[in-house]
This record gives C-alpha cells, sequence and structure tokens, in this order.
C-alpha cells in the first residue's frame, strides 16, 4: 500500500462531527482569539525585540515584525482554510493527513513535536530565569540551570544541576489542563487581560519619552561603530545581515519566534462550539492584534532606549532596563513587567503543553502513536494520560537543557509546518474543489504560494546546527514511523486497533 495513502474528508468529519464522543466543546470565538494571544505574546516580544534590534536591525526592527507578520498572514490565511473546513484536534498533522496522505503527515506531526513540546520547554526555562530576576537571585545557580551551564563566582566554578522553577510551572499548568480546557481557557484570559494591559500601558507611558534621536539613522549603516558586549569583548555590524535591509530580514528571523502560536489555536477546533466559524476569527484575530502590538511596542522601546544599549545594559531584561533608564519616576512599571512576562510566560507554555497532546491525541486516534496517547479521563475528557507523558519528557528537556539549544529548534519545527499547510491549501483546492469551506484562503494560488517562499526562506536563513539537530530528529522520527506506526496504522490495517 502506497506511502502517500489518504484519509478520506469524509470520514473526518463525520468523526468530528460526532459530539457525544470525544473531546469536550466548550470554547467560543472569544475563548479562541485569547487562546491564540495566550499562546503569542511571550518570550519573543520580551527577549528577542532587544536581540533583533541590538543585533540586525537597530531601530528598524518595526520593519523586521512586518516582514516576519507578513510570513505570518500568508500562512494564517491558510490555516483558517483548513481549520474551518477540518476542524479536529490535530491541526497541520491532519490537513497534511488528507491532502498529501499518511507519510508527509507523519513528518509534519513528528516535526510539530519541535514547535510545541519544546516550545514549552524554551519558555518555561525562560520562565524560570525571569522568576530568579524578580526574587533578586534568591535561587541558587545550581538549581535553575541545567548541567551544562556554569558559571565563574569569584574564584569558584559553580555547575547547574537542575532547572527546578521550569519543572514546577510545567507540573502546575499540566495538572491544569488535565483538569480541563473549560479551566485551561479561564486562566488564560485573565493572564492575557493582565499581559495585553501591560503591553499597552508601556506603550502609552513610552510614547511620551520618544527621543526622535534614537530613530536617526533608522537602518544601522554600513559603518556602524561596534557594540560593547558585557564580556569587554565588542560586536561588529560589518557582516552583511547585520545592517541595513538584509539587517532588517535577519530581525525578521529573530523575531518570527515572536508570532509562533496563533496556529495552536488549530489544535482546540474539536474543543470549539461552533469552529467553522470562530476558527479563522480565532487564528487570524489573534494574529492582526498581536501584529499591531508588536509593532507600537517595537517602535516605542527603541525610541526610548538607543539599540546599542541592547548589546550591553539591557540586554536580558530589554524592557525594564528601558523603563529604569529613561523614563524616571515608572520603576513600579518596571517591575510589573516583569510580574506580567511571568504570567504571559505561563499561557504561552499551557496552549504549547495543550497543543502538543492534542497532535499527539489525533495520530493516537489513527494508530500512528500507542492508544495511550488518546486515553480520555472519565470525568474531565482531557487526554490525562498523555499530558502526563508530555509532562515528563518536557521537564526532562526543560529541565536538563539550556534555552538556547531549544529555541530556534522551535522556530524551524513551526516554519516546517507552515509551509506543509500552505502546500495543503493548493493541494485541496484541486483534489476537493467542491468541499464545503467556509472560510476561503483570498487569492489563492498567490498566497499560499508566497507563504511556502516567505516561511522556506526564513528556514534557510536559521543557522545550521539548527538545520542539523532538526534533520536528525526527522531521522529518528523515520525510524519510528518505519517500525511502529506504519504497522498499527489504522488507515493501513483496519482491523489492528
Ligand atoms: N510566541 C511565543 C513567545 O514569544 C512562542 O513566547
Amino acid at each position: 500500500m502506497s506511502l502517500f495513502i489518504k484519509k478520506p474528508l469524509d470520514q473526518l468529519l463525520k468523526m468530528a462531527s460526532d459530539p457525544s464522543k470525544g473531546l469536550k466543546r466548550t470554547l467560543g470565538p472569544g475563548n479562541l482569539v485569547a487562546l491564540g494571544i495566550g499562546a503569542i505574546i511571550g518570550a519573543g516580544l520580551f527577549v528577542r525585540t532587544a536581540a533583533a534590534a541590538g543585533e540586525h536591525a537597530g531601530a528598524a526592527v518595526t520593519l523586521s515584525f512586518i516582514f516576519a507578520s507578513i510570513g505570518c498572514a500568508f500562512a494564517g490565511l491558510c490555516y483558517a482554510e483548513f481549520a474551518s473546513m477540518i476542524p479536529v484536534a490535530g491541526s497541520a498533522y491532519t490537513y497534511a493527513y488528507v491532502t498529501m496522505g499518511e507519510f508527509v503527515a507523519w513528518v509534519i506531526g513528528w516535526a510539530l513535536v519541535l514547535e510545541y513540546a519544546l516550545g514549552a520547554a524554551t519558555v518555561s526555562i525562560a520562565w524560570s530565569e525571569f522568576l530568579n530576576k524578580l526574587l533578586g537571585g534568591a535561587i541558587p545557580y545550581e538549581w535553575c540551570h541545567s548541567p551544562f551551564q556554569k558559571i565563574l563566582d569569584g574564584d569558584v566554578m559553580r555547575y547547574g544541576i537542575m532547572n527546578a522553577p521550569a519543572l514546577i510551572i510545567l507540573l502546575a499548568l499540566s495538572l491544569l489542563l488535565i483538569k480541563g480546557m473549560q479551566e485551561s481557557a479561564v486562566f488564560n484570559t485573565i493572564i492575557v487581560i493582565v499581559k495585553v494591559a501591560i503591553v499597552v500601558t508601556f506603550i502609552a507611558v513610552g510614547w511620551q519619552f520618544i527621543n526622535p534621536a534614537n530613530h536617526t539613522p533608522y537602518l544601522i549603516p554600513a559603518d556602524a561603530k561596534p557594540a560593547l558586549l558585557p564580556d569587554g569583548s565588542t560586536y561588529s555590524y560589518e557582516s552583511i545581515w547585520d545592517h541595513g535591509w538584509f539587517g532588517v530580514i535577519a530581525g525578521a528571523g529573530v523575531v518570527f519566534f515572536a508570532f509562533i502560536g496563533f496556529d495552536a489555536i488549530s489544535t482546540a477546533a474539536q474543543e470549539s462550539k461552533n469552529p467553522k466559524k470562530d476558527m479563522p476569527i480565532g487564528i487570524l484575530g489573534s494574529l492582526v492584534i498581536c501584529t499591531i502590538l508588536y509593532i507600537l511596542f517595537s517602535y516605542v522601546l527603541t525610541e526610548v532606549a538607543p539599540f546599542t544599549d541592547f548589546m550591553l545594559k539591557g540586554k536580558e531584561a530589554s524592557v525594564a532596563y528601558a523603563i529604569d533608564a529613561y523614563m524616571p519616576g515608572y520603576h513600579w512599571l518596571s517591575t510589573l513587567v516583569t510580574v506580567a512576562i511571568l504570567a504571559g510566560f505561563s499561557s504561552v507554555i499551557l496552549v504549547m503543553l495543550m497543543g502538543q497532546s492534542r497532535v499527539f491525541y489525533s495520530m493516537a486516534l489513527d494508530g500512528l502513536l500507542p492508544k495511550v496517547f488518546s486515553a480520555l479521563h472519565p470525568k474531565f475528557r482531557t487526554p490525562y494520560k498523555s499530558n502526563a507523558l508530555l509532562f515528563v519528557f518536557v521537564g526532562l528537556i526543560a529541565t536538563l537543557l539550556p534555552g538556547d539549544i531549544t529555541g530556534d529548534l522551535t522556530s524551524i519545527g513551526t516554519l516546517f509546518a507552515f509551509v506543509l499547510v500552505c502546500a495543503g491549501v493548493l493541494v485541496m483546492r484541486k483534489a476537493n474543489p467542491d468541499a464545503v469551506r467556509s472560510f476561503k484562503t483570498p487569492w489563492v494560488p498567490f498566497v499560499p504560494i508566497m507563504g511556502i517562499l516567505v516561511c522556506s526562506a526564513m528556514i534557510i536563513g536559521l543557522d545550521s546546527v539548527t538545520q542539523l539537530v532538526a534533520f536528525i530528529w526527522l531521522i529518528i522520527g523515520l525510524v519510528v514511523y518505519f517500525l511502529y506506526s506504519k504497522r498499527n496504522s489504522l488507515l493501513r490495517n483496519p482491523k489492528v486497533n
């Protein structure tokens, strides 16, 4: 039987429309938009904006956000068509199963582990850093760093043992997800209100401290003076990717992380009350709101502080730094920002963990993963065993690995999924032209083709180590597919399960 055996669309739609079975439908359009914002605003905005400005784009980091948002908009329009047409929990994995067949679906499901599981791990590591910052460094170095990290403290070299706070936040959020989607959505909505309020407050207050000199010149000039780094060395802007328009594009690759998450809404399609109408609202609504906030936020941040500051003093807690250094009288805001960032990171982790368990749920229902991943709790109707196992897996990564290793892998897994979803829209329009689409991607084939091109360009722009590790992950996935999944696929062997 062909590797590219496809799942019939009718069969999927029938399964998804049976309200008596499966996941509980509790989410309305407001919850979905909040879920999107919950997953989107996080470490990307609060940590990577400053890095992109300081290293590549300077004050023009606002243009980097606009560039990255264009790529995401193309992909978002394609996601919205699929999510309204095939409202099931598997997201890109399921779309690929229907359009490009089982093998491609498996590959994309495997790549989504990089996005969701590693994304959750990355943000939980950042959460741990900010918690320690808020507590004034009270957590001993050994207990909030991985065994691969070390620091020279006076004459003594100190080594990390495990990242305990990351493990604790992952445990708390996994338990919340097990308890129920409704509870998780309420928690998420509260956090979203807090973090959006803080972002808006920063924009409004910061506007009064704008210094036009910081935007002149707007692009980093080719002959920019090297920036001083905390270890006393300097950072040169000579490379083509570190000044001018190419710097803006490199900055877009860095801030792309900030947009990851709008696609996670599609994994909640089976828990949405009216997915055909509400999925496009959730996906596109959250993307538009976050893009507007990002453009304003990055504009104000780089108008308030010169971008070179983000290479030295303001490198880590850049927003709190800019407030303390350039907005006299607003120290209270910098503490609030740190608290909001902690809350904001929690909702990103929550939605990533949810997304991963929902993709595994679909893969297990199809027989490509063991049934334990689709077992639902008798009372809460959540995939509780999957949430528990994922806690162990994500917890191990977050406890033992440093955050920089996991961050770019998250981006590559996501971009890969975006490319295949855009391609899927083209295939589906040909193969099933008459299927009911309550939302149609406009300007096909222009939008999907541009989505493929822009996202592929960002994959190529990522560093070669990330590309190599992602490739190794893919090879492991192929071994699992041929040894387990292909043999147990329900579509190939209807009698196995
Ligand atoms: N977009 C998410 C963040 O920035 C992953 O943390």
